[in-house]
């Protein structure tokens, strides 16, 4: 693998998780367990698959500490964590705000700390996108209930027209997904944005303003790759259902930082050995030892 993105990422977790109240009520959504892991461990992987080592996690205050419990400072995955509290959940675009210090002058990748990728040719799809300086990149994803996320429509000849945020009528079934591309110019488009009638700086302005200029790029993902969202009891259990069956069958681990840390060349065999310590009751740390064996 071994690939290295100049970007730095963002992963979102904080927001109420009301959708999962009473899951929710004592503890942050992102850190509810996806099968065999926490959900957080899968955007922060993707954004690891990307190339990118240095990783801004924006918590809720309530669930800061366990984050860090969990996570740490990210060296034993070879990368760097650094944190942001969001005191209160106005929005997706307005938590970008919060990573302004840690980014400096960088490019930026987003991932919702709910949302899951996998599949065929997503590591190229993300590759790609990391490749261009300018602008933003979304990617379109085709879903049943387009109406419950920002759809894109496009003209006939494939072009981006507009983006609406959950839409009565979609005009597409295309759905933006929680993976987003942004140049350094995104805190300053942030800022000329105004709060949504929810009270919210929304992300779809934001991809707005980045196609009012045509800067917006929109990559359509394939039916090939699995965009699994997190946020309601029947979509997280499906996640987990999902996962669940493609491990069983395949004997590989989805999501699993350890593992891309380790073929990315961020940590070598010895790191990956000790991790597997306190791992092992639980089938985990076996999966990182038989990586090592060259059994995977
Ligand atoms: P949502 O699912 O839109 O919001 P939520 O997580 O608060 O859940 P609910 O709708 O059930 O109340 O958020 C998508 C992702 O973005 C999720 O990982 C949380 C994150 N987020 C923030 O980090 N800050 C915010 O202000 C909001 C709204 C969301």
């Amino acid at each position: 693998m071994n690939y290295l993105s100049s970007r730095s990422g963002i992963v979102l977790a904080g927001g109420n998780g009301t959708r999962l109240a009473p899951l929710t009520s004592a503890i942050s959504k992102q850190l509810l367990p996806v099968y065999d892991k926490p959900m957080i461990y899968y955007p922060i992987t993707t954004l690891m698959l990307c190339g990118i080592r240095d990783i801004l996690i924006v918590t809720n205050p309530h669930s800061f500490e366990l984050f860090k419990a969990l996570l740490g400072n990210g060296e034993k995955w070879g990368v760097n964590f650094g944190y942001a509290i969001q005191d209160k959940a106005e929005g997706v675009a307005q938590a970008i705000l919060l990573a302004e210090e840690f980014i400096k002058n960088n490019s930026i990748v987003i991932a919702l700390g709910d949302n899951i990728f996998h599949g065929n040719n997503l590591v190229n799809l993300l590759r790609y996108a990391d490749k261009r300086i300018e602008g933003g990149s979304v990617f379109a994803y085709p879903v049943s209930d387009p109406q419950n996320y920002g759809v894109v429509q496009f003209d006939k000849e494939g072009n981006i027209l507009d983006i609406k945020e959950k839409p009565d009528n979609p005009l597409s079934q295309y759905a933006i997904t929680g993976l987003y591309f942004y140049d350094n110019s995104v805190f300053e488009r942030v800022r000329e944005l105004r709060f949504s009638s929810r009270g919210e700086l929304e992300i779809t302005s934001l991809n707005k303003h980045y196609l009012n200029q045509n800067l917006l790029n929109v990559d359509i993902m394939g039916r090939g790759i699995a965009w699994l969202d997190t946020g309601s009891f029947d979509s997280l259990q499906d996640a987990s259902g999902y996962i669940r069956t493609l491990e069983q069958r395949q004997g590989l681990k989805v999501g699993c930082p350890e593992e891309v840390a380790w073929r990315q060349g961020w940590i070598d065999d010895k790191c990956l050995e000790s991790l597997s310590v306190s791992l092992m009751n639980s089938g985990y740390g076996e999966y990182l030892l038989m990586l090592l064996k060259g059994l995977k």
